[in-house]
């Protein structure tokens, strides 16, 4: 039986994929890299914020070292919080505060588990806090998605057994986190049906049949 629910936060309860896109953007832009895509920015869904900036990187042909990289991350991580001035509760995604409701009433308790640093502010600006039981984030954790360890270190912290939860999420990483906590998922998104997980829906409501997957 499913005692508690652990959801991605980019894509899944708040719509900032473009944000995160335009920051990279400018930065690759700034690096000479004009070819940085939507489709690129895919592979960037889950994954660290030095893990997307390899993405980024990869598709230019100059090398940076260590100490640089880090200089790079920081830098689209400024652009991202400029960006990120502009977040309240518009940027919540349809069904994301009624289904927080409806598990809390059900008696579920609801947990957060992004590799995102930029967690608690996001949820701040955009009233979300109040509706997580606890956050796993990305100052949690040393190793992002696909490692289950930011679900692991959610499900310990909701005091629950990790087959006892299940995410939601919008990315294949996290998919793939999932299954190596031994939770199952729910993909979300407009990739849903790709992302191979046991339930999958456009959005939180449409397709989800809530009573089967938490019995
Ligand atoms: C994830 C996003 O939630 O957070 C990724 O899907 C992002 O695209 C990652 O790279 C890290 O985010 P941040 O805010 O710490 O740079
Ligand atoms: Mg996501």
């Amino acid at each position: 039986m499913i005692k508690g629910v652990i959801f991605d936060l980019d894509g899944v309860l708040v719509s900032t994929d473009e944000m995160h896109f335009k920051a990279w953007k400018k930065l690759a832009e700034e690096l000479g890299i004009s070819n940085f895509t939507k489709d690129d920015n895919k592979r960037q869904k889950g994954v660290s914020r030095m893990d997307s900036l390899e993405i980024v990187l990869e598709k230019g042909s100059k090398s940076f070292s260590d100490v640089e990289k880090a200089i790079l991350a920081d830098r689209k991580n400024d652009y991202y919080i400029e960006l990120l001035r502009e977040l309240n509760e518009e940027a919540v995604l349809p069904h994301a505060v009624e289904t927080l409701n409806m598990l809390r009433k059900r008696g579920v308790l609801i947990g957060l588990g992004s590799v995102s640093k930029n967690t608690p502010v996001i949820l701040e600006r955009t009233g979300l806090a109040p509706f997580i039981d606890k956050v796993s984030c990305g100052f949690d954790i040393t190793r992002s998605k696909p490692d289950p360890e930011v679900f692991l270190v959610a499900a310990k912290k909701l005091g629950l057994a990790n087959e006892e939860c299940l995410v939601v999420e919008d990315s294949a990483a996290g998919v793939v986190a999932a299954k190596a906590a031994n939770m199952k998922s729910l993909g979300v998104g407009p990739e849903n049906k790709l992302l191979g997980a046991e339930y999958s829906s456009y959005d939180l409501q449409s397709e989800v049949d809530w009573d089967e997957i938490l019995n």
